[in-house]
């Protein structure tokens, strides 16, 4: 059993998200709540997976004035939640007030630049010219270590440099997990889990190749067999 491979519960209601989490049963211990299903249900299904054991990443990717993302950050510390997302580019102010109001078991992740924007799409954001969004999304891990913050979310191929920037404590989170020859669906830039894990992920988040898998714990078997820590 690991808790290094996290499953992204990316449906519309609480009901398949919770027919899932009862399937795989005690073999996977951490579920990804991200903005669909919180939007549909609330705390409640977070809640949910806690009376379950399950250790939760709620995914919200707060930005906002410090005293508002402040006080959301305390009420997922209520929740019992153990990873929430924050977007580094809301500022060391921001940050650090996250990071104040974060309980001890509550580990607050940056998000640096979204992989969705590249160069030309973060100069524009920026107004200036940006050559390689890599090296920006390492100046904000700086900020992020900076604030107090230890983790990042980033994709497997920039957890080497994010690593180098964030030093050997952090947790560094990888989406965009695929097992040789799975379909990519909309990732542009896969990694195994092996792969992702040697680049210096602590955690991998895995959605569709087990929630899509006509046997999802088969699946989640097969990801988890390559983790550390796996048994
Ligand atoms: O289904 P799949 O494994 O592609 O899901 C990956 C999960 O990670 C989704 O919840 C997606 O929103 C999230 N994610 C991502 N890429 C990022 C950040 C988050 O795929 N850069």
């Amino acid at each position: 059993m690991s808790d290094r491979v996290i499953v992204a519960l990316d449906f519309p209601s609480a009901e398949p998200a919770l027919v899932l989490a009862d399937r795989l049963g005690p073999a996977c211990t951490f579920y990804k709540v991200g903005l669909e299903l919180y939007t549909a249900e609330g705390a409640a299904v977070v809640r949910a997976l806690r009376r379950r054991g399950k250790h939760v990443f709620l995914d919200l990717k707060l930005h906002d004035i410090p005293n508002t993302v402040a006080r959301a950050t305390a009420r997922a510390g209520e929740l019992g939640v153990r990873f929430l997302t924050v977007h580094a580019a809301g500022g060391a102010a921001m940050l650090e007030a996250a990071a104040a109001a974060s309980p001890g078991g509550l580990r607050l992740l940056a998000v640096t630049v979204l992989t969705s924007l590249d160069a030309p799409g973060l100069g524009a954001v920026f107004g200036r010219r940006v050559e390689d969004a890599g090296l920006e999304a390492e100046r904000l891990a700086r900020l992020v270590r900076g604030a107090g913050l230890g983790g990042v979310v980033c994709a497997a191929g920039e957890a080497g440099r994010i690593r180098a920037v964030m030093g050997p404590g952090a947790a560094i989170v990888t989406p965009g997990i695929r097992a040789p020859g799975e379909p990519r669906h909309d990732q542009r830039r896969v990694r195994t889990p092996a792969e992702a894990f040697r680049a210096g992920a602590t955690h991998i988040v895995v959605g569709r190749p087990v929630t899509f898998a006509p046997d999802p714990a088969e699946a989640f078997a097969r990801i988890a067999a390559g983790a550390p820590g796996a048994s």
